[in-house]
This record gives C-alpha cells, sequence and structure tokens, in this order.
C-alpha cells in the first residue's frame, strides 16, 4: 500500500457540529470524521465505491435522505425504501423559461413576452406544448419562431413521457435513505423530477439530504439543465435548514463549478485521465500529493477534504464492522475481503436482499474468487460502455442546442442592426408631433398661405399671374402631402420601391426572393408591404399576372395632366422618387 504521505491540518472541530464517521485514515487506522454539509463525490465508475460512500455517509448520518436511481448497472441504493417518482407538474412562465434556458443555454430576457404568451392559463406543459405549436406556426417574425421551435422540439420529448408516468403528488419520506427509480425515463425528464423533488425538499422539509448522481448529466460544466438552474437557490437557501446537496460525479471537469464551491467536503476517489489527476491534486495542494497516488487509490479509498483537513481515507461502508474497516485502511486485509461484510450486512436484514444488477444478476452465487473477479471485470466493461453511450448522447444533445443557440443569436443581431438603422433613419426624418396628421398640416399650410397674402408681399400679387400662381400652390401641396406618406414608409418597405423603381416592372417572386433571399413562401408581411406601397401610388401590383409595376408617374399623369405639362410632372416623379433614398 502506498505510504500515507497526506498531512492533517488542524482538526477545526466546532462544537454541537454533527460528525459522521467517514472511514479510517489510511495508514494509521484513526477515525475520520465529516460534519454534515454539501458534498461532492468523485471517482472512476465501479473503480471507487461513490455509491457505497454516500450509502454509509447517510446510514450513519441519520437524516432523511432522497436518492435517485438513473442508470440500470446501479449497484448501490437497492436494499432502501423505493418510493414513486415525484413530480409537481407546473407550466407558468418562470417555469417554461427554466425549461427553454435549459435547452437554449443561454438566459432568456428577450424571449420573456413570447414565453408569457404561450403559458397563459395554462395549468399542463402539454397544453402549452399545444400552444406552442400554434404560435409557432403563426409566427412570421424568425425570432420568436426560433424560441417557439426550440420549445416545441424539447416538449415533444418530455410531454409523452410525463404521461406515460405515473407520478407522485406527494412525498412521502421515511428516516434513512428514499429512493426513486428513475431508470426507464430519459435524461430530460430525469432532470425534471430531479428538479421537482429539489423544489419540494427545500419548500417543505427541513434535515434532507438530497443525492444528485451522475452530476457531470445534471450539473454539468458548460450547459443548463434544470436541475443546474435550481440547484444554486437548493444549495444556497438548504444549509440553513438542514438541507444538503450530495453531488455523485466521476470527475470534476464535468460539473459545473457554481455548486462545487459551496461543498464543504469533498471526498475524491482514484482517476486516471491525467488532467482529472491534476484537478485532485491542484484540491488538494499540489505539493501535498503526487499523480501516481491519485492513479493508485485503491476501491474505497479517496482523498477526503473535509473542510480544512485532508485524509487520506479508507471508507467504512454501511453493515462493515469498524474493527474490519480499521484493519483495511492499515493494510492488514483486503477490501474485497471487507466487502463480503457488506453482502453479510444486506442478508442480516428482514427483507430478502434485492437481485445483484449486471452481470451478476445472472449468476447469484458465484462459487470462486476468480469467478468475482471476471465478472466484476465484465462489469466494469458494461459500465464503460454506459458511459460511453450517455456521453455521446450529451454530446449530440450539446450540439443540437448550439445549433438553436447560434440560429437564435444570429437572428438577434440581424434583430439589433435593424432597430439601429431604422433609428438613424428617424433621426433624419424631421420630428413630426405625435398624432400630428395630414389635414393638421394643410391646415397650417393654409395659415401660412393667408399670412403670406395679407401681409408678406401684397403689391406682387397684383402683379403675379394668379391663376399660374394657384398652380404653383396646388402642385406643391399635392406633391408635399404625398411626399409625407412616402417618407413615412418603414424602411422595409421603401426597399421593396426601390427595386420596383429600378426595375420598372418585376414578378412579385422575384421581387420577394430579392428582398428576402431565398425561395421562402412569401409571408403576409409581405403582401402588407405591396399594399402599403399601392396606397402612396408608387407602384400597382397585378394579382392576374403577379407583377408589380412603377406607377407613380401614370398616376401623377392621370391626377395632374390636366393642369400642368409633362416636363413639370416628371419633375415631381423624380422629387418623389428621390424621398426614397436615404438623405445623403
Ligand atoms: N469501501 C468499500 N469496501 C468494500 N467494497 C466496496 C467499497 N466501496 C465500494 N465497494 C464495492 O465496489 C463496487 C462498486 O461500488 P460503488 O457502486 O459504490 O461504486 P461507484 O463509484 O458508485 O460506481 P459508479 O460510478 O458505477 O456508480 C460495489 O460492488 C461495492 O460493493
Ligand atoms: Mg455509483
Amino acid at each position: 500500500m502506498a505510504p500515507h504521505t497526506i498531512k492533517s491540518f488542524s482538526a477545526g472541530e466546532s462544537m454541537g457540529e454533527i460528525k459522521i464517521l467517514l472511514g479510517f485514515e489510511v495508514g494509521t487506522g484513526k477515525e475520520v470524521h465529516m460534519s454534515l454539509h454539501h458534498t461532492v463525490i468523485t471517482g472512476m465508475t465501479q473503480l471507487s465505491g461513490k455509491t457505497t460512500t454516500l450509502e454509509a455517509i447517510i446510514s450513519r448520518a441519520n437524516r432523511r435522505a432522497i436518492a435517485f436511481k438513473t442508470k440500470r448497472g446501479e449497484s448501490g441504493f437497492n436494499s432502501y425504501r423505493e418510493i414513486p417518482p415525484f413530480f409537481e407538474e407546473r407550466a407558468d412562465w418562470q417555469y417554461v423559461s427554466t425549461l427553454l434556458e435549459a435547452v437554449m443555454r443561454e438566459s432568456l430576457k428577450f424571449e420573456r413576452p413570447w414565453i408569457m404568451k404561450a403559458t397563459q392559463g395554462t395549468k399542463t406543459l402539454r397544453e402549452v406544448y399545444e400552444n406552442v405549436q400554434m404560435l409557432r406556426a403563426e409566427a412570421t417574425k424568425s425570432l420568436p419562431e426560433n424560441v417557439y421551435t426550440a420549445l416545441e422540439q424539447y416538449l415533444k420529448i418530455v410531454v409523452p413521457q410525463i404521461e406515460k408516468f405515473r407520478f407522485s403528488k406527494t412525498l412521502n419520506l421515511i428516516d434513512g435513505i428514499n429512493v426513486m427509480d428513475l431508470t426507464e425515463m430519459t435524461l430530460e425528464l430525469q432532470a425534471l423530477v430531479i428538479q421537482s423533488t429539489m423544489e419540494y425538499v427545500l419548500n417543505n422539509l427541513h434535515e434532507t439530504i438530497l443525492i444528485v448522481p451522475e452530476a457531470w448529466e445534471h450539473i454539468p460544466q458548460g450547459r443548463n439543465t434544470p436541475v443546474k438552474l435550481f440547484a444554486e437557490t437548493f444549495i444556497r437557501k438548504g444549509a440553513a435548514i438542514g438541507n444538503y446537496l450530495f453531488i455523485d460525479s466521476q470527475d470534476i471537469a464535468g460539473i459545473d463549478k457554481m455548486p462545487l464551491r459551496q461543498c464543504n467536503n469533498w471526498i475524491l476517489g482514484r482517476q486516471r485521465e491525467g488532467h482529472e489527476v491534476e484537478r485532485v491534486r491542484e484540491q488538494i495542494g499540489r505539493n501535498k500529493i503526487d499523480a501516481e497516488e491519485i492513479r493508485s487509490l485503491p476501491l474505497g479509498h479517496f482523498l477526503a477534504i473535509l473542510g480544512d483537513d485532508v485524509k487520506k481515507v479508507y471508507v467504512l461502508p454501511a453493515g462493515v464492522p469498524s474493527k474490519i474497516g480499521r484493519r483495511v485502511a492499515m493494510g492488514e486485509m483486503t477490501v474485497s475481503d471487507a466487502g463480503k461484510y457488506m453482502n453479510n450486512a444486506s442478508a442480516e436484514e428482514e427483507t430478502p436482499p434485492e437481485p445483484q444488477t449486471g452481470i451478476r444478476r445472472f449468476l447469484p452465487a458465484p462459487t470462486s474468487d476468480r469467478a468475482m473477479r471476471r465478472i466484476e471485470e465484465l462489469d466494469m466493461k458494461l459500465a464503460r460502455r454506459d458511459n460511453e453511450i450517455a456521453l455521446l448522447r450529451t454530446e449530440l444533445d450539446g450540439l443540437r442546442t448550439e445549433l438553436i443557440t447560434s440560429t437564435a443569436k444570429l437572428e438577434q443581431l440581424i434583430r439589433q442592426q435593424e432597430t439601429a438603422e431604422q433609428r438613424a433613419a428617424k433621426s433624419q426624418v424631421p420630428a413630426v408631433r405625435p398624432g400630428f396628421t395630414v389635414d393638421d398640416l394643410n391646415q397650417l399650410i393654409d395659415q401660412r398661405m393667408h399670412q403670406i397674402i395679407q401681409y408678406d408681399k401684397p403689391t406682387v400679387f397684383t402683379q403675379v399671374d394668379v391663376s399660374g400662381r394657384f398652380k404653383e400652390v396646388v402642385k406643391e401641396r399635392y406633391i408635399r402631402e404625398l411626399g409625407i406618406r412616402i417618407r413615412g414608409l418603414p424602411l422595409q418597405t421603401i426597399h421593396a420601391a426601390m427595386v420596383v423603381h429600378e426595375r420598372k416592372a418585376v414578378k412579385r417572386g422575384d421581387l420577394y426572393s430579392f428582398l428576402h433571399g431565398g425561395n421562402g413562401r412569401i409571408t403576409d408581411d409581405f403582401y402588407t408591404e405591396l399594399q402599403k406601397l399601392e396606397d402612396v401610388r408608387l407602384v400597382v401590383y397585378s394579382k392576374e399576372t403577379g407583377v408589380v409595376h412603377w406607377a407613380l408617374g401614370e398616376y401623377l399623369k392621370r391626377e395632374l395632366g390636366s393642369m400642368y405639362d409633362e416636363a413639370t410632372i416628371k419633375q415631381a416623379e423624380e422629387y418623389l422618387a428621390s424621398l426614397l433614398l436615404p438623405p445623403s
């Protein structure tokens, strides 16, 4: 056995704190105690004994605990009371935002109104799902459409799952370990159940331990999940009322660092991968431990950072007598010999032990040590495959959400750019009081005309050609009015008008793809734009031929032709068309 190289620091035990026996210090055989607090435990699958350690801590802490079984190969938590999965369905916008945030990987400030719209009056996620489908079909802008698409995809997975399982709406716990079996559920639904349970515990219970298994899936680094978004609240508020989170993960790298920082107890088992070994060394202090020691930690052996103390410890499994544990810690007995007491311990209980999982299930009573070792090897192989599959699945999930997020971001950028352009355009148009109509303007012009006639140059008027002057004023007022309406067009519509002006006539479909790219279906918005252009007499759109014509010249000729010559009309047309151009 490797020599004991860890120095222990000040014991730092405060009075009144609950101290739980964790196991025995390697080398000395001294008892190692830990205080009850948020705890993280890591180590390679099947080679470290994380679940066994958690079982041991909880059984000696004499606390109520809730554990979730999330994968089939899980060998622990078998001989405990199984409770039905608890899930309190919520369909309010805050909750749905959290779900969406988990899928889209970012906080959703802009999206709130759309989520509120989708959750108006909803009681179940099924209702939200139905709303979202409807809203997505109606959405004409791409950003809300993206939000609804992401939400729809997520609910499509989750809603049928929720309906498939029978959930308990009450959480009846006994002292000791309560196990919820979630192995048949998808990762998404597991997350909802864990989150819901967490929320219930936080709001209704105290002195309860919650174990998040496979934390690299449920509290992952760099990605949001409903569990992760809620874990922060649970951790922050939990300790004061004796609710603690136990985080179980194969490594440190995969888990989000926020909850880790809140953990007082770190129980770190065997690691092989170089970076992970370094991470463990970093936690403990590089000069206090060498890499090889972490690589060669045997089953049941951990480096435990307990508050300020660091100890190398052999964890005493539940049911194994203390003296046996101490002998293992002192190198006088093998781990597997101690393990035999674990099986004995469960055999002593009144209820018959649950059948073993994995390979052991098919060989209930292996006879020789060789057979045992072979079975363990095979079990390990299976567990590794399980992990690989799970890893690939999360990677795939990650890629999928990344795609959705990137698209949403792009849309957001485009939208920001558009509003910036609009703002710029607005600042160049002279400010008009809100509610100021064309009629008001006419009145102003009339007043001004009156002033001119009365005061300005009355003598000049007697000398001018009155009818010529009238003509001039009528033309000016006419053109000015049309000009104001043209200037009031939205930017997008102005772009459309410019294209038609340039081409004189253009097919509706060509115009649409020119402006919006691609061959997408023409939207209602586009027809509204055409209507606006017709209203200000710039174009005429023929439904029969599907062609959009530039029509301003014709229109002016028709309206003003009897009063003005062609050159004047042409001039007016050019002036009005020039209003479409951005001010230089
Ligand atoms: N301290 C220990 N003493 C003796 N045997 C142990 C000890 N810890 C674990 N074992 C045995 O090692 C095996 C694996 O233990 P456990 O299920 O706790 O590992 P794990 O780290 O939780 O694995 P996984 O990551 O796959 O969940 C079990 O068969 C268990 O009985
Ligand atoms: Mg485990």
